[in-house]
């Protein structure tokens, strides 16, 4: 619980989102949210308005266009103190994958024939193949396994692996499957002393409370802003002295102007404003639970963060223990949510049923989810499951109530 023992306002949160009255979606249960999520009005708002006023090449000095670059700076600024990072640690990319291919392309300069890069089984292939394939520049790859019992990566598997080589150790923060939080900070510390590169994948971390990169102590960090309630963009951080020495990407002449000699091009510049609108909302989450108006956007955010994942742990537990009671369900990752140890990211297979057929019937009963193996084939094929046919996943986050949980509990027992 909180300190000051406050609940999230569920039905203001979901007064924020227009998916929730839309007749289209108002009916349905939404469980899919580790694949997209809803957005709330501030973030439509941000996007009608750039494009209806400020719809021009931005930062020249007629009105349009200056508002235009403002914002988009702006945006820039916010997510970055939203995160404790720094502006111009900021990279906005088309999607994740992007931001991870374009971040390994500009790392292969410090791998040698020899070199050692590290990579786990349990990540989204994102995070895996940009640097699975630096073997091509004489890069040595070594896996990081999971641990088949209870599928968590250990860090004692992981000291086993670093050594002198070890130059790039990329891992997933939550993975899209499994759903436990992995000790980055812990995972960090640990290769920093052997001044490994640590590259966390976020994406199904963020949407559970912004992460705060300096105390993670990563050098890379990435998120799907998608998933975190905004438009289909990648933040990727990167830490300021590692990024400066980066290869440019970009234009001849912008030599030197990093980040943006990072990515090949600009980012879209009506979604890159629309963030504006996250930030507002997140704001305005504050401002409706909190009295201290003093506190600086990293303490609100945390603020937040704790409201969230006691309100995911409510929501989550009681599925997770139905699914756990069940002898023919294999539950993959932890049977219950206790101080954040998890997402409330939940996938599981039937010894009865196709993962196909148990989300098809959820669907009849308006209960959005899908079976698939989420581009985490590695993991699926380490557990033995059939990859076509992949999990059942179902994943919340802070708009889902407890009625969808009831709705859902309900379902998967007739089912
Ligand atoms: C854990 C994880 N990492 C990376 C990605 C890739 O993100 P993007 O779709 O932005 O490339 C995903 C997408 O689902 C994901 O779940």
């Amino acid at each position: 619980m909180t300190l000051e023992n406050i609940k999230l306002d569920i039905d203001y949160v979901r007064s924020q989102f227009p998916a929730f009255k839309d007749p289209l979606s108002k009916d349905w249960s939404f469980f899919e949210n580790a694949g997209g999520s809803y957005v709330p009005k501030n973030v439509i708002e941000k996007l009608n308005e750039f494009m209806t006023s400020t719809k021009v090449q931005p930062y020249a000095e007629y009105p349009m266009s200056k508002i235009a670059g403002e914002n988009m700076d702006k945006a820039t600024e916010l997510f970055a103190k939203m995160i404790n990072a720094k502006k111009n640690e900021i990279l906005i990319g088309g999607s994740t994958s992007i931001n991870l291919y374009v971040l390994s392309n500009a790392l292969k300069k410090y791998i040698k024939p020899g070199d050692e890069i590290i990579v786990t089984n349990q990540d989204h292939e994102a995070n895996i193949s940009p640097w699975r394939r630096l073997k091509d520049n004489g890069a040595k790859i070594i896996e990081w396994r999971f641990n088949l019992e209870n599928q968590e990566l250990e860090l004692n598997e992981l000291q086993k692996l670093i050594s002198t080589k070890t130059k790039i150790l990329a891992v997933t923060h939550c993975s899209n499957i499994v759903g436990s939080i992995n000790k980055l900070k812990q995972i960090s510390d640990l290769a920093h002393k052997k001044d490994i590169i640590v590259i966390g994948d976020g994406v199904s971390f963020a949407p559970h409370g912004f992460p705060d990169v300096k105390d993670l102590n990563v050098d890379f960090y990435t998120f799907s802003l998608y998933k975190t309630y905004g438009p289909h963009l990648g933040l990727m951080y990167g830490r300021e002295e590692i990024l400066k020495d980066l290869p440019n990407q970009n234009h001849e002449f912008l030599n030197g102007q990093y980040p943006y000699t990072i990515n090949p091009g600009g980012p879209n510049h009506e979604e890159l404003v629309s963030l504006l609108g996250i930030y507002e909302y997140f704001e305005n989450l504050y401002n409706h639970h909190f009295k201290n108006k003093k506190l600086q956007i990293r303490e609100k955010i945390n603020k937040i963060n704790t409201l969230i994942s006691d309100h995911e742990e409510i929501i989550s537990n009681p599925i997770l223990e139905y699914l756990n009671s069940r002898k023919d369900i294999n539950l993959i990752g932890k049977s219950k949510i206790i101080n954040k140890n998890r997402a409330p990211t939940i996938s599981f297979t039937s010894t009865k049923k196709s993962s196909k057929n148990i989300s098809d019937q959820l669907i009849k009963n308006k209960i959005a989810t899908r079976n698939d193996n989420f581009y985490a084939w590695r993991c699926l094929e380490a557990l033995g499951i059939d990859k076509k046919d992949g999990v059942v996943r179902l994943s919340m986050t802070h708009y889902n109530s407890l009625e969808d949980t009831n709705k859902l509990i309900n379902s998967l027992d007739k089912i």
